[in-house]
């Protein structure tokens, strides 16, 4: 991969200026990459707009309109046809001692979401996926169809947070209002639980006794449109070993090493 373009497809939900970063910085050749379809769960997500100025051909999955025909009526929703119930819910780490038919359907419906996700931008299509600011967590349905090869992972989120800590969705919000002298945003590949895998990189910032959630918020997403392209450009030129390792603890666990040029 590291002399031909990676093809990014990128999810979004909102403003997009992550995907703004990864567009420019495609565009000024600081990364061997070009988003080739970013879709959307929300039609009215303004990140649309920043791709469709850049030529980037767009999608929507109405997940709205899908989970809500869903919580109507849980009985009409079919599926799609090779959606293996019990081998995503094995592997699913959403509801580690959950219900097991609440599971089900929620994993169902979100794999039909997903599958709309998958008819526009089929796994062949990109080398690479991106969420940018994608408010929807992702299941074992649609990660299963681009990890083709579990030591090459091919979806990357970015966390506005210094993960372990403060996963879920308001990572600046946790880590101020927890007190934090330090915030910062984490890139990691995606795997089946929310905000947990191999994580690619890192760029921290101080909160200062005068800052407020807003300039937290502001400091972080600078840093973010620094290291999302990073990293991209780590995948692109092929940088990125993902290796399970023992750990002191007794768990194995995934990590990234990066390698050297
Ligand atoms: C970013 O802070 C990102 O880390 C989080 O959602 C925000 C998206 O911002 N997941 P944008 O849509 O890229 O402007």
């Amino acid at each position: 991969m590291s002399k031909k373009t990676c093809r990014i497809g990128a999810l979004i939900s909102g403003g997009g200026s992550n995907l703004q970063a990864v567009i420019d910085a495609c565009a000024a050749k600081a990364i061997d990459a070009k988003v080739v379809v970013v879709g959307s769960d929300n039609p009215d997500a303004f990140g649309l707009e920043r791709a469709k100025k850049a030529g980037v051909p767009t999608f929507v999955a109405d997940y709205g309109a899908i989970l809500a025909a869903g919580k109507k009526d849980p009985a009409s929703l079919k599926p799609p046809p090779n959606f293996d119930a019990e081998k995503i819910l094995a592997r699913q780490k959403l509801f580690p001692n959950g219900n097991r038919q609440k599971a089900i359907s929620y994993l169902t419906a979100r794999a039909l979401c997903e599958a709309t996700i998958l008819e526009k931008m089929p796994p062949d299509s990109v080398d690479l996926v991106i969420l940018a600011g994608f408010m929807r967590v992702v299941t074992p349905y649609f990660i299963d169809a681009f990890n083709m090869d579990p030591a090459k992972p091919r979806i990357m989120n970015i966390h506005p947070a210094l993960l372990p800590s403060f996963p879920g969705v308001d990572g600046y919000g946790d880590t101020f209002a927890y007190g934090c002298k330090v915030g910062g945003a984490t890139v990691h590949f995606v795997d089946y639980g929310e905000d947990t895998g191999p994580i690619i990189g890192q760029k921290c910032f101080a909160i200062l006794p005068d800052d407020d959630l807003d300039s937290v918020k502001k400091k972080g997403l600078a840093l973010e449109w620094q290291l999302y392209p990073e990293c991209i450009q780590l995948f692109a030129a092929n940088r990125l070993q993902v290796s399970a390792k023992k750990q002191a603890d007794g768990q194995t666990r995934k990590t990234v090493t990066i390698l050297p040029k």
